[in-house]
């Protein structure tokens, strides 16, 4: 397995089969992801275009099977101050539960520490208990919700 970045050529070249990766693992959560291929299409577009360093794609055989989308200059306009934002987070159905996530998740932080980021912030579905489970053990506290969405943070020590 390898996780890296893209490069824009890469990037539209592999939107198809990102977009597929992305409707399948929010299958079993409608309520959270987009369902609709242009739609997904356009959101992928606007993550991958907000930072494009951030954008860490994991690939088995060549083939894409998850990727994780943050953007490291956020303005987080409760806390007031620039954040590190994990937006999107997703692994193929198929090769869940392998640590695929797990890898990906650490590379994510690792860049966004990297710049210079100590508060690291995301949202996640109120039905979403895996993904919660996951970012909890790491180190996230809930902040507050947002509709059907909890604000989760973490705050770094400052180097
Ligand atoms: C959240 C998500 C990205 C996690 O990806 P993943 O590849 O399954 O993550 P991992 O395998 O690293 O970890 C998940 C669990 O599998 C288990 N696991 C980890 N490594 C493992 C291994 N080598 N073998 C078997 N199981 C393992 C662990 O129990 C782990 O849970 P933990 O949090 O207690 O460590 C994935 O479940 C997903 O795409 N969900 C749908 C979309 C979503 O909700 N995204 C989050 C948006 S906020």
């Amino acid at each position: 397995m390898e996780i890296r970045t893209l490069k824009e050529e890469e990037f539209s070249k592999l939107l198809s089969k990102l977009c597929s990766i992305y409707m399948e693992a929010y299958k079993e959560l409608p309520n959270y992801g987009y369902q609709n291929k242009s739609e997904t299409k356009r959101y992928l577009k606007w993550l991958y275009g907000g930072d494009p360093e951030g954008f860490l794609v994991a690939f088995k055989d060549s083939e894409p099977i998850g990727f994780i989308s943050c953007h490291s200059n956020w303005w987080d306009s409760k806390l007031e101050k620039v954040v590190g934002e994990i937006h999107e987070f997703v692994v193929s159905p198929s090769f869940q539960g392998k640590g695929i996530g797990s890898k990906l998740f650490e590379e994510s932080i690792k860049y966004l520490r990297n710049k210079g980021r100590n508060t690291v912030g995301l949202w996640v579905g109120e039905e979403s208990d895996k993904a919660r489970r996951f970012y909890e053990k790491r180190g996230f506290r809930y902040a507050g919700n947002w509709g059907k969405w909890r604000r989760m943070i973490k705050e770094y020590e400052i180097d």
